[in-house]
């Protein structure tokens, strides 16, 4: 198929003049002249207008699991567009595929969930979530029952509902009030929280018992259920020590609440295992997921419902009133049909856990000797790398945390790997196709941009200066 030829320049000044990005500070796109346009990507490569090639740390944003360019998942879309391009579930109505989906899908999740629930982003998938576990709780009979706890930096999106549950500052202070009913409580994140005379297991079980401790000071009664990501991506990467899911679930349990685990990052092999929850050995009772569900291809996203809980919805003797227009869209759910295939074909999930994701691993480790590290972690096929001024006091930059993120971030993508700043550190999460050679530049680029930071920052950031 022959590629479409862009006027980038002109592209660009329309950008500026009619396009409004997510997440970006509009005055500061104007000054910069409108976006880097990406017009094509193959495998773990992006491509921009002007010829610029990055191997995409990111995944696009934590979800091309199987890389770009796959023409079978254009197939699927084409014949099904042609076949039935899209009809509704509102209707006692649903397509083929998009029944044949939520089977696969109760399969991955496991014996305890029976049943899925279709939207279109994770957003939605965690207002979904929301609405479930209050109606839940209204057809038992215990309507009180309407806090969702949830964690600082947790992200669980951008609607109103998940800004809510989400635990980014940032986010309140623009556009409330938010949705009345939920509840923060602190991040199991060691790097930065973890006292000197604690140990690992006490700190996982400090965080843990933070929830325990929310629940009783808002009361049992009134808690609908507790929401974490297994690993926060967006808040920075913060894979919890062990032990912090077990307490968790077993905190959930002792009070009777439910336990909801946002999957839209962690979900579809991201940590080596179908879901994160899997990998941490806890069994929640909703699951959100989104993202690798598609591997971003088309959008799609899903809610997973206990078995005991769709039989509690079968009680309420009334519809369920929540949907979408394109709640379970056919063409999205053939190519995410597709998509699992591929990823099951050619075991991606498997070789996340024993093969890329160790390689990583290890080339990390080695990368936390550099003098700007302060920690390099990562789980699977995420990661992230902490930036500090100093090693031993994990000092950040001038004092203050989030100065410096964004200098080796471009520097990172001036060097050809497109990488993410979260406050002071870079994360990353590359398509889980990822070859040996493609992590060994990957992190061969973070090297070579946290050398070249190091005089900038080092002057920037002298005594006095
Ligand atoms: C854990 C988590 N939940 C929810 C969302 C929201 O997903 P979306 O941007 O598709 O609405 C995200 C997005 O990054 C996420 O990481």
């Amino acid at each position: 198929m022959a590629k479409r030829n862009y006027n980038i320049a002109e592209l660009r000044a329309l950008d500026v003049a009619h396009h409004l990005p997510a997440h970006q500070d509009y005055a500061m796109m104007r000054d910069i002249g409108g976006a880097r346009i990406i017009v094509e990507a193959d495998g773990c490569y992006i491509q921009d207008g002007d010829g610029v090639r990055l191997l995409d740390g990111m995944a696009g944003l934590w979800c091309v699991q199987v890389g770009y360019g796959r023409e079978e998942l254009a197939d699927a879309a084409r014949e099904q567009m042609l076949q039935l391009p899209f009809y509704n579930t509102f209707f006692k109505t649903a397509a083929p595929p998009t029944i044949e989906l939520a089977a696969k899908i109760s399969g991955l999740l496991g014996s305890h969930f029976s049943h899925v629930f279709f939207n279109n982003s994770g957003s939605e998938a965690v207002d979904t979530v929301v609405r479930i576990a209050r109606y839940y709780w209204q057809i038992k009979g215990q309507p009180k029952r309407s806090i969702i706890i949830g964690r600082v930096n947790g992200y669980h999106g951008s609607t109103i509902a998940g800004a809510s549950a989400g635990g980014m500052k940032a986010m309140h202070d623009q556009g409330g009030p938010f949705v009345p009913g939920f509840e923060h409580v602190m991040q199991p994140y060691a790097f930065g929280e973890k006292r000197d005379d604690e140990s690992l297991d006490e700190f996982a079980a400090r965080a843990a018992d933070a929830v325990e401790q929310r629940i009783l000071e808002v009361g049992p009664d009134n808690v609908a259920a507790f929401i974490g990501e297994p690993v926060q991506g967006a808040g920075g990467v913060i894979i919890p020590p062990a032990g912090y899911w077990p307490r968790i679930e077993a905190i959930c349990r002792k009070y009777g609440i439910l336990f909801i685990c946002d999957e839209v990052i962690c979900g579809y092999g991201r940590l080596g295992s179908w879901f994160g929850f899997q990998h941490y050995g806890v069994t929640p009772d909703l699951v959100s997921m989104a993202k690798g569900l598609s591997s971003g291809y088309l959008p799609i996203s899903a809610a997973g419902v206990s078995s005991e809980i769709v039989e509690t919805l079968r009680s309420a003797g009334s519809d369920f009133v929540h949907g979408f227009t394109y709640s379970g869209h056919p063409t999205c759910a053939a190519v995410a049909l597709k998509n699992i295939e591929i990823m099951e074909r050619e075991d991606l999930v498997n070789r996340t856990a024993s093969v890329s994701g160790p390689h990583l691993a290890r080339l990390l480790r080695d990368l936390a000797d550099h003098p700007l590290v302060g920690e390099a972690r990562s789980l699977g096929l995420i990661g992230a790398v902490e930036i500090v001024e100093n090693k031993a006091t994990r000092r950040r930059f001038g004092g203050v945390e989030g100065n410096v993120g964004t200098v080796v971030r471009d520097l990172c993508i001036k060097n050809g790997l497109m990488v993410r700043a979260v406050r002071d550190s870079i994360v990353m999460s590359p398509p889980l196709v990822i070859s040996r050679s493609e992590i060994d530049s990957l992190v061969g680029i973070l090297r070579q941009s946290l050398d070249e930071a190091a005089p900038v920052l080092r002057e920037r950031y002298a005594e006095g200066a």
